[in-house]
């Protein structure tokens, strides 16, 4: 298994494994994300979009975005906003390693803070992963969308 960066060639298959990951799903009636913003995520050189690989198969990825508009301040803030390992590689270790792999490049591109959010309806897992790790445990909400 290989931890490395994600390119646009990656995209197709990493969107369609994202598209079936329901943990992902926040709205009822949209994609878990645009197909464009999906591809710029991957290709902006701003955050940090890494996957795991086992013989040429996608089997996780990692995305944590960055708002580049933080430059000039003292603190600077990366979400965690996709995290996810293939059902059948789970509990093997997998996800903690996409996750210090994308730490040490967030190190080094300054972040000082990192966050995400968790699906307190899902299983526990992505919650413990993340205490386990030393993050806080902050409000809960609920996501609500529509179009405009
Ligand atoms: C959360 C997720 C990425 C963890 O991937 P993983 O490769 O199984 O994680 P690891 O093997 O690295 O596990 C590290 C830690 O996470 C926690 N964890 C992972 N799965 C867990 C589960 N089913 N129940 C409880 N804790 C769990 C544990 O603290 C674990 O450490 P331990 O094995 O020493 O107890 C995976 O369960 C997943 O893809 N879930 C669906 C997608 C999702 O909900 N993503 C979050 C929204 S972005």
């Amino acid at each position: 298994m290989i931890i490395r960066a994600a390119t646009e060639d990656d995209f197709e298959q990493l969107f369609s494994f994202g598209s079936m990951i329901v943990e992902f799903r926040v709205s009822a009636d949209e994609s878990f994300m645009d197909r464009d913003e999906f591809l710029l995520r991957i290709t902006n050189n701003e955050d940090v979009f890494l996957l795991a690989e086992l013989d040429s198969r996608i089997i996780g990825f990692i995305l944590f975005g960055i708002n580049d508009k933080d430059r000039l301040l003292k603190n600077k803030y990366a979400c965690l906003v996709y995290l996810v390992v293939d059902a059948d590689y789970r509990r093997k270790g997998i996800a903690g390693k996409l996750y210090d792999t994308a730490l040490g490049l967030l190190h080094k591109k300054g972040i000082t803070h990192i966050y995400s959010w968790a699906n307190v309806e899902c299983d526990n897992s992505m919650i413990r992963f993340l205490t386990k790790r030393k993050f806080a445990k902050g409000h809960q909400y609920m996501w609500m969308d529509r179009k405009i």
